[in-house]
């Protein structure tokens, strides 16, 4: 069956660096919903992120293999630009907690601001993910501690190899 206009793919924006296992949560959850989810990796040249933006889209991208309907893409840029140029018009966002809300509001007003026929949907992830963030992630793991059962394995691999080659963290 067809989707209605503009319904046949969410997309779920973020920086992902690294994706949690609270963004799979949310990809999974949002992928119940919409026929298709865009994972949409920003692209920030301002912004020192740990991995690369190909590497969070190619890590992405293989956690992902085996599910086609979950798509991933970078973009840089206005979210409201990309979102009418992939033909779209629903974000998602997932919130924690309260103390998410704030931000939250006020990103999803401006992008109705920019395109108003743009809808956010927040989602809630998992209550066990409800603590999770990639920043805390990044420093446990930077610290030496284990990130297991937070992040996927490829990414707990991926983040033991980045902090055994750099001693530095400059990117937290
Ligand atoms: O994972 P994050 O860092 O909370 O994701 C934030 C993101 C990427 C959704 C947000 O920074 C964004 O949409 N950036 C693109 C620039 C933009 O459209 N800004 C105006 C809307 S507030």
């Amino acid at each position: 069956m067809e989707s209605p206009e503009g319904l046949e793919r969410a997309v779920y924006p973020g920086s992902f660096d690294p994706i949690t296992n609270g963004h799979v949560d949310i990809i999974l959850r949002g992928a119940k919903l919409f026929p298709r989810i865009l994972v949409a990796v920003l692209e920030n040249p301002k912004k020192a992120t740990l991995f690369s933006t190909e590497e969070r889209v190619a890590l992405i991208r293989e956690i992902f293999k085996d599910q086609p309907h979950i798509e991933v893409e970078a973009f840089h840029g206005l979210l409201a630009d990309f979102i009418r140029a992939r033909q779209a018009r629903v974000v998602i966002r997932g919130l924690r907690a309260v103390s998410d809300f704030e931000y939250e509001l006020q990103m999803a007003l401006m992008n109705q601001q920019i395109n108003p026929d743009l809808e956010t949907l927040f989602m809630m992830p998992s209550a066990h993910y409800t603590f999770l963030s990639s920043s805390l992630v990044k420093e446990v793991a930077a610290l030496g501690g284990s990130v297991r059962g937070l992040v996927p394995e490829t990414i707990e691999r991926n983040l033991r190899e980045k902090f055994a080659s750099t001693s530095e963290s400059s990117s937290l």
